[in-house]
């Protein structure tokens, strides 16, 4: 049987109005605007309000791109959410968001791959449309990590944001779409980013909460390193998979963890800065919503075309990382 090719036919994002920037900061923990932005490149970012939760977003970008796709929602065969600040532990937050947006005929689940989420639902979903089990898979990103960000820890606090990004998938013709895709993890590495508390090892209560303990930690030096290498690592892999090298990619689109990390990721595979897109100064990192978020702003300002190759490269706590090579 020949296999079906999975292109992206709408995509979208969504992000809370609260902004808070390096400014603002400055008034709550020992930083400044000139570290924030020299060391990550971050000038601001979104921040959920209270009473706003990660499958509000989701569900908005969700609509977005099932809009653009101009599919109805009950042609859904798919939907993947990953997440790693779900609304709540059950049920999952992808079937909220199918009940919000009727996708009655969908298989719904989570994917907790932490900021590689979006490019596992990209390589699971393809998966399935290629060898016909699903024809439409909306993939989403989202996340609501300001609720678990310690205001008082300035190596966390000044990196992460709220929002979500959406993309629809489905057949397109043999010489476009998802070119190769490629996911690793390596838990050994486990505590470099991770909150400890909240789960059934460490049970929430009220003396977990006052510890902080379902706050994010991150060794983000030892991540740093890593990032870098994986990231370009598994770009490499995924291009030559699709037998192509970086001299043939239009456009580079990596998840936005830290400016510096998409420069030496971008110098080390000798893609230069006009080939590269970069939102992290107005979003910060985003985590599994920051590659769906930057993919939708793309294909609003035109820097996509139809037959353009894009890499997408993406690496996060777990730690997880993967590359994704796709023919616009
Ligand atoms: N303002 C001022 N000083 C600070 C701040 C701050 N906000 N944060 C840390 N510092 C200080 C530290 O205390 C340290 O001071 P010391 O030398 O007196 O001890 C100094 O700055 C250097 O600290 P480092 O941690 O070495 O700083 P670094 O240059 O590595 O930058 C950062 C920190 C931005 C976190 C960086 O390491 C990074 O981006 N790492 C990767 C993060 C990442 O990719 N995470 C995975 C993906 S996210 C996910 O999966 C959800």
């Amino acid at each position: 049987m020949a296999s079906i090719n999975a292109g992206f036919l709408g995509t979208g994002h969504s992000y809370p109005e609260g902004i808070l920037t390096n400014a603002d900061l400055e008034k709550i923990v020992e930083t400044s605007d000139d570290w924030i932005t020299s060391r990550t490149g971050i000038k601001q970012r979104r921040k959920a309000a209270p009473g706003e939760y990660t499958s509000l977003f989701a569900t908005r970008a969700a609509r977005y791109a099932i809009e653009r796709a101009k599919i109805d929602a009950t042609d859904i065969d798919l939907i993947i959410c990953a997440t790693v600040t779900p609304d709540q532990i059950l049920p999952s937050t992808a079937c909220l968001i199918q009940a919000e947006i009727g996708a009655t005929k969908a298989a719904a689940f989570d994917l907790a791959a932490a900021c590689s989420g979006f490019l596992y639902g990209l390589s699971l979903a393809n998966s399935m449309i290629r060898t016909g089990q699903a024809k439409y898979a909306l993939v989403i990103g989202a996340e609501v990590l300001t609720q678990y960000v310690d205001y008082t820890d300035r190596s966390t606090c000044v990196i992460f944001g709220d929002g979500a990004g959406a993309a629809i998938l489905g057949p397109v013709e043999s010489s476009r779409g998802i070119l190769s895709t490629k996911i690793k993890s390596d838990g050994r590495f486990a505590e470099q980013l991770f909150a400890p508390g909240g789960g059934t090892r460490i049970k929430p209560s009220a003396e977990t909460l006052a510890s902080g303990q379902h706050f994010f930690k991150m060794r983000g030096n030892e991540l740093f390193k890593v990032a870098v290498r994986s990231m370009a690592e598994i770009s490499r892999e995924v291009l030559e998979e699709a037998n192509l090298t970086a001299d043939d990619i239009n456009l580079f689109v990596p998840h936005q963890a830290n400016q510096r990390i998409t420069d030496a990721v971008s110098k080390n595979l000798g893609v230069e800065e006009s080939r590269v897109y970069s939102n992290i100064a107005m979003h910060g990192n985003t985590s599994a919503a920051s590659i769906p978020i930057a993919l939708d702003e793309c294909v609003a300002s035109g820097k996509i075309s139809s037959g353009d190759i894009l890499l997408m490269a993406s690496f996060g706590g777990g730690v997880t990382w993967g590359g994704v090579v796709v023919r616009w």
